[in-house]
């Protein structure tokens, strides 16, 4: 890789941090959607609130709580400082931990510390990998696979889908070509399991069932309703050209706000897993806009095995409530399960869902 380039990544990288912390970055006049769905009070819970255990299983394992913190950073030098906070937290959780893109750990060996450092501050949760789509289009080799699952120990690869983010991108790769096919040859060749995601425009039934037809264990929706990341993107390539000519005014708006919000991923997914009982072992992640506890409960009665933040835990970490902000979550879980008598996670999922009216 060429100095320009690896300074562009590590710019890139950098001020994806900086602009999720400071700029306005959320969509306008959308939500996730899962305000719109209440649980039946159950007036007769028959359980003390003690007795409620928030743990879980994911890809076969036990987890402290049904709560994944999603892949970010890595690549850079303060970004070491920032996975062993991350690290540090879902260890004491107990709860999976996702890296940000590996491309540059591929590309410069000289970073690969900044994600390795993880599985040393997190000995015992699940980790994994992370790279993109344009990556994987290209084909990789199974020495980079290898590589970049050995440096964390990886329980998983996750693959991110992120074709509005690089149409955005000032230095984007638009060249979506191939992924599927590739995806295909990828869970054929490596024997942990295969994580798709969006990036914050969700994934509709369609092409869940396309993913899961290609052998991929676990999808991430990532819907809208909270971070833009075409926004970000627009806001890196205001920084560089001044303004952006790239799209009519009328339709920046649309585009800046494009994607499925998370709880209709939910819905539609569910509706193919019922079409499909072949599809039941699919596990499905619930993430874009996540910021509280009862957000986790409603993503759990509407399918999800488990739900997953970014930005709001990247938020925790910088102002240092990372930890109080994860306990709390999990306490408004816990009120949510008492009060429909669910003493653990599985029954919490078996619960109805109303809609707000
Ligand atoms: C600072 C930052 C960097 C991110 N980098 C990556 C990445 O490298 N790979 C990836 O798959 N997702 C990345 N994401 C996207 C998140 O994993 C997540 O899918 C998305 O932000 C939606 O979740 P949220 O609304 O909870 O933030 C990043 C998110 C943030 C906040």
């Amino acid at each position: 890789m060429s100095d320009t380039s690896d300074n562009i990544t590590i710019e890139r990288k950098h001020s994806h941090v900086e602009i999720c912390l400071h700029g306005d970055v959320v969509f306008n006049c959308k939500t996730t959607g899962l305000e719109r769905f209440e649980f039946v009070h159950n007036a007769l819970p028959e359980l003390s609130l003690s007795d409620i255990d928030l743990s879980t299983t994911f890809l076969g394992k036990k987890i402290g709580a049904p709560l994944m913190i999603s892949s970010m950073t890595g690549g850079y030098s303060e970004a070491s400082t920032l996975n062993q906070h991350l690290a540090e937290a879902a260890e004491r959780f107990n709860i999976p931990l996702g890296v940000g893109s590996m491309r540059q750990a591929l590309e410069n060996s000289s970073y690969r510390e900044s994600f390795a450092i993880t599985r040393k501050f997190a000995p015992s949760i699940q980790i994994f990998a992370n790279i993109g789509a344009p990556e994987i289009a290209k084909g990789l080799r199974k020495s980079d696979i290898t590589m970049m699952l050995d440096l964390l120990n990886a329980d998983g690869l996750i693959v991110h889908l992120n074709a509005a983010q690089e149409l955005f991108q000032p230095e984007g790769n638009t060249n979506f070509r191939h992924v599927l096919e590739q995806l295909s040859t990828l869970t054929n060749t490596i024997t942990v399991p295969v994580i798709v995601k969006e990036v914050g425009c969700g994934i509709s039934a369609t092409v869940a069932r396309q993913l899961i037809e290609a052998g991929v264990s676990v999808i991430d929706v990532a819907g809208a309703g909270g971070i833009s990341w075409q926004k970000v993107e627009e806001i890196r390539y205001t920084r560089q050209f001044g303004h952006d000519n790239r799209f009519s005014p009328a339709a920046l708006d649309f585009l800046l706000n494009w994607g499925i919000p998370t709880a209709q991923c939910l819905l539609d997914i569910l509706e193919l897993k019922k079409e499909h009982p072949e599809f039941k072992d699919v596990e499905i992640i619930a993430s874009g806009g996540i910021a509280c506890g009862t957000d986790i409960a409603t993503s759990l009665a509407l399918g999800a095995r488990l739900a997953a933040s970014a930005r709001y835990i990247l938020k925790a970490l910088h102002e240092g409530v990372l930890e109080k902000t994860i306990d709390t979550w999990l306490n408004d879980l816990r009120a949510v399960m008492f009060l429909t008598g669910s003493a653990t996670i599985e029954d919490l999922r078996n619960k109805r869902l109303l809609i707000k009216h």
